[in-house]
C-alpha cells in the first residue's frame, strides 16, 4: 500500500503588488528585486474576509473537487502554515467546517517553508500505516501579516497564497521521503508573532520575520541537491528518471543553482516565483496545481517535491504520479 495524489487546487488572492508598488513603499527597485530574487509581483490580501482559513478552505475546494470524491469521505486534514489566523482553534478545523468535511479529524503543522512536504510525508504515514484513507493535505499562508513593511530585506521577498492535494490509498505508485531539522540554525530565519506575556513577564514589542538572508541561501543551495539525491538514491532512480523537480518557490537564484548542483536542465525544474514570490508552505501545492491543470502531469510520471525554510528544516518527497 502506498499513497497516491488524485486532485490538487489552489487559491491566489486577486490583489497584485508589483515591484514597482513596492518601491513607493520602501527605498528598493523592480532592477534589484529581479535580479537578486527573480520576483516581478506578488499576491498581498487586501480584505479581511482573506484570512488564512479562507484561502486554505478555497484551495481545499477545489482539489476536492478535483479528486472527485464527496467533502464527506476525507478523514484527515493536515494543513501547513506558519501564518495561522490566531492560536485556537487551528486552521484545519476551520477549513472542516467550511468545506464540509464532517467525519476529518483536523491539525495544523507548522515547519515553516517546509510545512508542505513535511504534511504530505505525514499523509503517506497514516496511509501505509492502514490508518486513514482520504487525507487532504494544505499548504496555506498569509505570509503578509508576519512582515515588517519598513523591512526592505524581507518585505519584498514574500507574498500570500494557498494549495492542496487529495491524497488516497493506492495499491500501486512508489514514494519515497526525506525529512531534516536542524535548530541549531534557529535564528537564520524567525518571527515572534505574540510576545511572552504573563503575570510574571512584561510583555515585549511585536516582533516580525527576521532573516538571515546570505545564511539562509548558502543553506539552501547546499541542502536542496543533497536531499534531493539522498530520495532519489532511497528510491533507487536519477534524475533522468524525474520528469519535474517541485521545489520550493524561495527565489530563482537558489533554484538555478540547485538545478546546476543536480546536473539537470531547468526545464525540469518549473517556476512560478516571478508570478507569486515565496509563499512559504503554499507554493510547492501551489505549483503542482498549476503543473496539474496545464495537463503537463501524467499517471505514472515521478515528480521530486522538495521545501526547506525556517527551523532550519528541509525535506523532500519523490512521488509518482
Ligand atoms: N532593495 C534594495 N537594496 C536592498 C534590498 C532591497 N529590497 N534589500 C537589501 N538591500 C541592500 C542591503 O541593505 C545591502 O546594502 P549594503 O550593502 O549597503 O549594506 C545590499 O542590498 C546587499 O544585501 P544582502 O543581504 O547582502 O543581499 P543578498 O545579495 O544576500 O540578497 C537576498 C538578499 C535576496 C534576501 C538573498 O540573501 C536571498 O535570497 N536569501 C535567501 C532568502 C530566502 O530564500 N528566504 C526564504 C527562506 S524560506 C522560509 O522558511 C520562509
Amino acid at each position: 500500500m502506498t499513497s497516491k495524489i488524485i486532485g490538487t487546487g489552489s487559491y491566489l488572492p486577486s490583489h497584485v503588488v508589483t515591484n514597482d508598488d513596492l518601491a513607493k513603499v520602501v527605498d528598493t527597485d523592480d532592477e534589484w528585486i529581479s535580479s537578486r530574487t527573480g520576483i516581478k509581483e506578488r499576491r498581498i490580501v487586501d480584505n479581511e474576509k482573506e484570512e488564512t482559513a479562507y484561502l486554505a478552505s478555497m484551495a481545499a475546494k477545489a482539489a476536492v473537487e478535483d479528486a472527485g470524491i464527496s467533502p464527506e469521505e476525507i478523514d484527515l486534514i493536515l494543513l501547513a502554515t506558519m501564518s495561522p489566523d490566531q492560536v485556537l482553534p487551528n486552521v484545519a478545523c476551520e477549513v472542516q467546517e467550511a468545506i464540509g468535511a464532517i467525519h476529518a479529524v483536523g491539525m495544523d503543522l507548522n515547519a515553516a517553508c517546509s510545512g508542505f512536504v513535511f504534511a504530505l510525508n505525514t499523509a503517506h504515514a497514516y496511509i501505509t500505516a492502514g490508518i486513514y484513507k482520504n487525507i487532504l493535505v494544505i499548504g496555506a499562508e498569509t505570509v503578509s501579516k508576519t512582515i515588517d513593511w519598513a523591512d526592505r530585506s524581507t518585505c519584498v521577498l514574500f507574498g500570500d497564497g494557498a494549495g492542496a492535494v487529495v491524497v488516497t490509498a493506492s495499491e500501486t505508485g512508489s514514494y519515497e521521503m526525506v525529512m531534516g531539522a536542524d535548530g541549531k540554525k534557529k535564528n537564520a530565519l524567525t518571527c515572534k508573532c505574540r510576545p511572552m506575556n504573563n503575570l510574571f513577564l512584561k510583555g515585549s514589542e511585536l516582533e516580525y520575520i527576521k532573516m538571515e538572508g546570505q545564511e539562509v541561501f548558502k543553506f539552501a543551495v547546499k541542502t536542496v541537491p543533497e536531499c534531493v539525491t539522498e530520495v532519489m538514491e532511497k528510491a533507487k532512480v536519477t534524475a533522468d528518471d524525474i520528469k519535474f523537480f517541485v521545489l520550493h518557490q524561495a527565489n530563482q537564484r537558489i533554484l538555478s543553482s540547485v538545478a546546476k548542483r543536480l546536473n539537470v536542465s531547468m526545464d525540469k525544474i518549473p517556476m512560478n516565483v516571478d508570478r507569486y514570490g515565496n509563499t512559504s508552505s503554499a507554493s510547492i501545492p501551489i505549483l503542482l496545481d498549476e503543473l496539474n491543470k496545464k495537463g503537463l502531469l501524467q499517471e505514472g510520471d515521478k515528480l521530486v517535491l522538495s521545501g526547506f525554510g525556517g527551523g532550519l528544516t528541509w525535506g523532500a518527497s519523490l512521488i509518482e504520479w
